[in-house]
């Protein structure tokens, strides 16, 4: 009989792709929505932190006998606003969006892309937290990149249309700024690319890897 896991999550995308990730390695990856405001959104200052708080939170919910449950929290940090929105950026989005972003960036242009990239570098970053029953295993997962000057697309969700992720080579791993790789947006924002392209960099399948690889005892770089 395979183990389940109680996912924390209102959002069925990310149910299907930790299901996917989660049950080759046989596990039952189950959604565990809870009404709107039961989870305390704690104020830490890191995401590895925010998650332990809402794990330890959660685990009152799990239903009668079950032991698994796992959350997973990101957000967009900008090198150059030391990071912010970062643990905000859900609260960021909301008040001053990603037009705000630009706003607070509107002083760090430059007419060549790759020192307009360096200026105004940013990365998604993601944690997925899993509660075994004993123990807290954590899997992070970053995808960096830079803010563009102007938005563009209508994928996505979020800060998409302002983000710009760095190439990534053969092996997945990204390249300094202004150096073309197998995998590219040639550029472009992730609110311009589909969401099979934007997955081969995305922050939260990274995170998910690396909790799978901790889970299956595989810790290498990933
Ligand atoms: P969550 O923890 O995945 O809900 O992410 C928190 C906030 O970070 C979201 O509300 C978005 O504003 C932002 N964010 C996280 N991941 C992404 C992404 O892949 N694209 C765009 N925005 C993101």
């Amino acid at each position: 009989m395979s183990t389940v896991i109680w996912f924390l999550t209102g959002n069925k995308g990310k149910l299907a792709e930790a299901a996917d990730h989660l049950s080759p390695l046989g596990f039952e990856v189950r959604q565990l929505n809870l009404p709107d405001g039961t989870i305390v959104e704690p104020q830490h200052d890191s995401l590895e932190d925010v998650a332990i708080a809402k794990l330890e939170q959660a685990k009152q919910y799990l239903p009668e006998g079950e032991t698994h449950v796992m959350v997973e929290d990101a957000g967009l940090f900008v090198a150059p606003l030391d990071g912010f929105p970062g643990i905000y950026s859900s609260y960021a989005f909301k008040t001053i969006g990603y037009q705000g972003i630009l706003r607070l960036l509107d002083h760090l242009q430059s007419e060549d892309p790759v020192q307009a990239a360096s200026l105004r570098s940013a990365s998604f970053q993601a944690v997925a937290a899993l509660w075994d029953g004993e123990n807290i295993i954590l899997g992070t997962g970053s995808c960096p990149g830079a803010i563009s000057t102007v938005p563009s697309g209508e994928e996505g969700f979020g800060f998409d249309p302002v983000f710009i992720p760095l190439d990534l080579d053969d092996l997945g791993q990204p390249l300094p700024p202004g150096t073309y790789g197998v995998t590219s947006t040639h550029g472009a924002t992730f609110g311009t690319v589909s969401m099979e392209i934007k997955q081969k960099f995305s922050h939260r399948r990274r995170a998910l890897d690396r909790l799978v690889a901790e889970l299956s005892g595989d810790n290498q770089e990933l």
